[in-house]
């Protein structure tokens, strides 16, 4: 059985490309992130793909617009069968309380499993003066807990934020709060442009709910042989 507190992210651009990694992963994983450049690339049919060969999705599209724009956006990937869907918290209370009720009206006129709703807070690629620039006051770290505990507030059932996030977000918003983390690399991964990183066991032992990652089960040489090792490490907490 895949454990599906791992999302490995499909950061590719063609269904090719797709099908390649979800075979050759196979019973190994049960969980993938399709992100923009997959889903403008290639669209619905990457989320009914992976539904057909049995996994789950977390589509990370980030919305954020007009709290009616998001709620009928939230619906169409309700429809679509995503497991989990982004927004950003950057879009207000009034915005993620809409996208809430609509992914709970949609699932049940379609009588499927409501998907879980996962607010972004402040992006990791911020450093304070891109921060200053559009405005921001408060210390990033402060603004982030204050919009984890807005979104839950708004009817979000989590947040995706750096591993080194998670502590402070899981003491702010409490236990039945999702915590979904990038930035992971296992103790035999090289970092990458990641520079907040955790190793698996480290964000799981600091209340992150789910990991995602991508490159160092993607791009290595054995991706089974990785992922089996990466369930070790989640598993030795
Ligand atoms: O390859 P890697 O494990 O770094 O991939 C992590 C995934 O998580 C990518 O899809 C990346 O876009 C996403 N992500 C991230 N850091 C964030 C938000 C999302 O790495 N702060």
């Amino acid at each position: 059985m895949a454990d599906d507190r791992l999302i490995v992210a499909l950061d590719v651009a063609t269904m090719e490309q797709l099908k390649n990694l979800v075979t050759t992963l196979g019973d190994s994983v049960s969980y993938y992130k399709v992100g923009m450049e997959l889903f403008y690339a290639a669209g619905a049919q990457t989320v009914t793909y992976l539904q057909e060969q049995g996994k789950s999705v977390f589509l990370d599209l980030k919305l954020h617009d007009i709290p009616n724009t998001v709620a009928q956006g939230v619906t169409s990937l309700t429809r679509l069968g995503a497991k989990l869907i982004t927004l950003h918290s950057q879009g207000g209370p009034v915005m993620m309380a809409a996208a809430a009720k609509a992914a709970t009206e949609a699932a049940e006129k379609l009588q499927v499993e409501r998907p879980k709703l996962l607010a972004v807070t402040v992006l990791t690629s911020f450093d304070d003066d891109a921060w200053t620039a559009i405005g921001g006051q408060l210390p990033i770290r402060d603004q982030v807990l204050r919009l984890a505990k807005l979104a839950k507030e708004s009817g979000m059932d989590g947040v995706v934020a750096s591993p080194l996030e998670a502590k402070a977000i899981r003491e702010v918003c409490g236990d039945d709060f999702l915590i979904v983390t990038p930035g992971i690399r296992p103790s035999f991964a090289a970092a990458n442009d990641q520079k907040r990183i955790a190793t698996p066991k480290n964000a799981l032992a600091d209340g992150a709910s789910k990991l995602v990652i991508g490159r160092p089960i993607t791009k290595a040489e054995n991706p089974q042989e990785a992922v089996r090792l990466i369930v070790e490490e989640m598993e030795a907490i």
